[in-house]
């Protein structure tokens, strides 16, 4: 088991990463909460909801099922499970628990930020993807005709209830989708852990459980440090956005129908690792070390179609974009990077054809 402290100004709590935390996850839930409602969805309750009512010992709780689908992740789900919390007797007391993969935790979290003006709500994620990020950290949101993410708010939760175990029923390709993210979180900060991704790939695609505790442990401690010290993402925060900047514009490029967000990513990583070596930051032997790893974990989907120049004018429109100016997470070395807006386009197209090659 281990345990790391996210401190806020608003709230101070705990990311427990546990192997069949589930099973004690209602020691969690503090003795005011009246009610509690947990957002799932049936895929998830039919996985694990046993593991999860018997956790609850014995505490009741209402199912709000929310019918997933990133095309679903809107402003109206979020307002049908708030009428369902409405009738089920939901008040200011409540408590919600957004029990799911990265849309159930960013969709659960946001109802909780806004039901009654805020209730509290505890994360249990159940895809690699939202355990090593999309849980942790109190950002919530639903998305727009406009993009993704673009309404929502801050609102950390009570806990984050990390189970490795939950991990054995997700799908491969979901799977390795989330690997990515945990490469990303070795590049911006953690050697060992890059070390681990590179050398014990075996292990990690077997599910090897001690393998998939560490990986997941050591993004879960990354993650909380990097949040404690900037909350609302006004400086260090933008590191967790390593090969966001590109991969957001390449999802959203293909109708986010090609790519899994942590294929995305993974593009995106490389074309940063590219930028990288092309400004003159790490070698080219290094750029060809960090794409080998990320490489190793494909196939990932063909980028055929996909045109470098058009990447490059949905890049302004990243909403991570301040006045126009395209934010760069660059890296300086393996756990080592650096934000930059700098970057001639040139370069950019460059780094952009080399990673879709
Ligand atoms: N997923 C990036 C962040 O939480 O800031």
């Amino acid at each position: 088991m281990s345990v790391y402290p996210v401190k806020t100004p608003d709230r101070s709590y705990n990311a427990v990463v546990e192997r069949g935390i589930l099973r004690r996850a209602g020691s969690f839930i503090p003795a005011k909460a009246a009610q509690v409602f947990v957002v799932t969805t049936s895929d998830v309750w039919d996985l694990h909801g046993a593991s999860l009512a018997a956790g609850l010992g014995g505490k009741a709780f209402h199912r709000i099922i929310f019918p997933g689908g990133e095309e679903r992740k809107r402003l109206s789900s979020v307002e049908t499970m708030a009428e369902e919390m409405m009738r089920l007797g939901g008040d200011r007391s409540c408590l919600v628990i957004a029990f799911g993969g990265g849309i159930v935790n960013d969709l659960g979290g946001f109802l909780a930020a806004i039901f009654m003006r805020g209730v509290p709500v505890i994360q249990i994620p159940t895809t690699l993807l939202s355990q090593v990020d999309a849980a942790v950290g109190g950002k919530t949101g639903a998305n727009l005709v406009s993009g993704k993410n673009l309404v929502g708010a801050f609102h950390q939760p009570l806990a984050v209830l990390t189970d490795p175990d939950v991990l054995m029923t997700l799908p491969e390709r979901e799977y390795r989708a989330g690997l990515f993210e945990v490469i990303k979180h070795g590049i911006i900060r953690s050697e060992p852990l890059f070390g681990l991704m590179r050398d014990r790939k075996q292990d990690v695609l077997s599910r090897d459980p001690e393998a998939v505790e560490e990986m997941i442990s050591e993004s879960v401690r990354i993650k909380c440090e990097v949040v404690s010290a900037d909350e609302k993402e006004a400086g260090l925060r933008r590191i967790l956005n390593y090969g966001h900047t590109v991969g957001h514009a390449i999802e959203a490029e293909t109708g986010y129908q090609r790519y899994l967000h942590g294929e995305a990513v993974a593009l995106g990583m490389k074309a940063a690792a590219h930028l990288g070596r092309l400004t003159g930051r790490i070698s080219g032997e290094l750029a060809g070390e960090l794409n080998a790893v990320v490489d190793s974990y494909g196939p990932l989907p063909p980028a055929n179609g996909i045109q470098p120049e058009q990447l490059l004018r949905r890049l302004a429109k990243d909403k991570k974009a301040i006045q126009g100016a395209v934010h760069w997470v660059l890296p300086r070395g393996i756990g080592d990077v650096e934000v930059t807006s700098g970057v001639d386009e040139a370069s950019v197209l460059r780094a952009i054809r080399a990673a879709l090659a």
